[in-house]
């Protein structure tokens, strides 16, 4: 894979996990620790903590919720006492932990939170009422957990306020929502750009903290301004565009490369019907003799001459049915031999298949271009409930809670058919894997915890952008580090 070398010198250099990079000069960065302190708000199974640690920072206080996300915690952060781990945020910030609870003053607040320089948070999203509007922004957003990160936010004071949403969150049906956000640090004295940051994990090289996952996450990068500042002040700008880093092409991730050997396909292989479904269409891919399949899905029920198509059809399912139809038209000869051969153990016909098997999504031809070259066992196939969509084997869509998605052939896992592991899925994510493994929660909750978890390497490269804005002292160090070792 080429490497832009001038730029990893020009950054402060990812620690990396040993898995993923093998030697590297500069690694011993990482020995920076306690250089400033950190809250981790939300804190799941720790993606924050653990990015936080690397730039040099010390945990002194987390919430989280849920039993298993806290087994997971504190097993990854063996060092931590577990007094510094609570459970619902609400505890610090209210009188009784529900959501009619009286909020408690600055002082109560600052009693329960150990002081702290950065403020990590990646919070369940709330709608807010909007009937606060007359009364200003934090009414606005009282009842929800923002109110409770802002009651801390306003208590404490920490230099830096780092929060993580999903990309949603500064789309066109949430402006409201994200000007509140903004609103409510620029009121608190913070910094903030009116743009989101949203970045994902292919799109930062390996050294930057990149990992072959599509995850797009917004984050809101604030840092605390002193008292007397302006308002212009408060506007900052946006601190990281959603862009390759310098030298990086996401097409260069090979899935490969981050997977195990001798994963166990009893565990993690494919089920009968999954390979039957995949069988079919493999037969398919490779009977169609031009060497450009269709960029729009194929539909085996769309494969008739005569299509019907009733009045008020939208224009794009309307032109997606008559391509489907001159599509077959031209293969007829081999599409109708096709839909009469049997598959499987059950013998079924492609027009047996629920309705989602028989529709297929090509979008591998930068992997395949050829029509000798096709072959779906090279590929990775997500089984969507709208269809089959087959990719390159380079990056991944992201983790999700269900893991039913993304299946990888034999090609690529160099024995059959099979779904990631928990520990390449943590891969993923750049969460070492090895607190899940003393925790002893099971796969079913790692993939959960795993799906909703943020992404380490992404964190810590908008971290680092804000920590240089700001001239944090231990970014300074990180860059004094990173001249001699240059
Ligand atoms: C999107 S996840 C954050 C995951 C985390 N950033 C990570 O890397 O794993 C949100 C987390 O907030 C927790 N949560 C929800 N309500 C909470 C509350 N009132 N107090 C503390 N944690 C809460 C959930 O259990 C969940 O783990």
């Amino acid at each position: 894979v080429p490497i832009c070398t001038a730029n990893v010198q020009l950054r402060i250099p990812f620690p990396r996990q040993p898995e993923l990079v093998s030697s590297d000069p500069m690694s011993n960065v990482r020995s920076v620790t306690g250089a400033f302190r950190f809250i981790d708000l939300f804190a799941g199974v720790g993606g924050f903590h653990h990015a936080m640690s690397a730039l040099g920072g010390e945990c002194v206080l987390a919430a989280e919720l849920d039993p298993a996300c806290r087994r997971v915690y504190l097993a990854s952060f063996p060092d931590m006492p577990a007094e510094r781990i609570c459970t619902d945020i609400r505890q610090l910030t209210r009188v009784e932990p529900d959501a009619e609870a009286d909020e408690l003053d600055a002082d109560e607040i600052r009693a329960r939170i150990p002081e702290h320089d950065v403020l990590c948070a990646g919070f369940p999203c709330q709608p807010f009422s909007k009937s606060g509007f007359q009364h200003g922004v934090r009414d606005k957003t009282r009842g929800t957990l923002f109110f409770d990160i802002m009651s801390i936010v306003i208590a404490c004071q920490p230099e830096y306020v780092i929060l993580e949403n999903v990309r949603n969150l500064a789309g066109p049906r949430h402006t409201e929502t994200w000007a509140t956000i903004i609103e409510s640090l620029r009121d608190a004295g913070y910094r903030v750009a009116d743009e989101p940051v949203v970045m994902t994990p292919h799109l930062l090289s390996p050294e930057d903290g990149g990992a072959p996952q599509v995850r797009d996450r917004v984050f809101v990068l604030a840092r605390r301004l002193r008292p007397a500042s302006s308002e212009d002040e408060r506007h900052g700008i946006q601190l990281v565009a959603r862009q390759p880093s310098d030298g990086w092409d996401p097409d260069w991730w090979r899935i490969k490369d981050h997977l195990d050997e001798d994963v166990d396909l009893n565990e993690y292989g494919i089920r009968p019907i999954e390979q039957t479904w995949l069988d079919a269409w493999q037969a398919f891919i490779q009977g169609i003799p031009d060497d450009t399949l269709p960029g729009f899905p194929l539909w085996v029920d769309a494969f008739t001459l005569k299509q019907r198509i009733p009045n008020g059809t939208p224009q794009w399912k309307a032109d997606f049915l008559r391509k489907n139809s001159g599509f077959y038209a031209r293969h007829r000869e081999f599409i109708d031999e096709w839909l009469t051969r049997t598959w499987g153990p059950l013998n079924l016909r492609v027009g047996d298949f629920v309705p989602s098997r028989r529709k297929l999504e090509w979008q591998a031809r930068k992997a395949q271009p050829g029509a000798k070259d096709r072959d779906l066992e090279g590929l990775v196939a997500h089984l969507r409930p709208s269809g089959i969509r087959v990719k390159p084997p380079s990056y991944l869509p992201a983790l999700v809670a269900i893991t039913q998605t993304s299946v990888l052939g034999p090609r690529v896992t160099g024995t059959g058919w099979r779904r990631l592991t928990p520990r390449e899925a943590a891969r993923l994510q750049r969460i070492p894997f090895d607190g899940f493994e003393r925790s002893g929660v099971n796969d079913k909750t790692i993939y959960r915890q795993l799906g909703n978890a943020v992404n380490v390497g992404v964190v810590q490269y908008v971290s680092e952008a804000l920590f240089l804005d700001g001239d944090a002292p231990w970014s300074r160090r990180h860059e004094t580090l990173l001249s001699v070792a240059g």
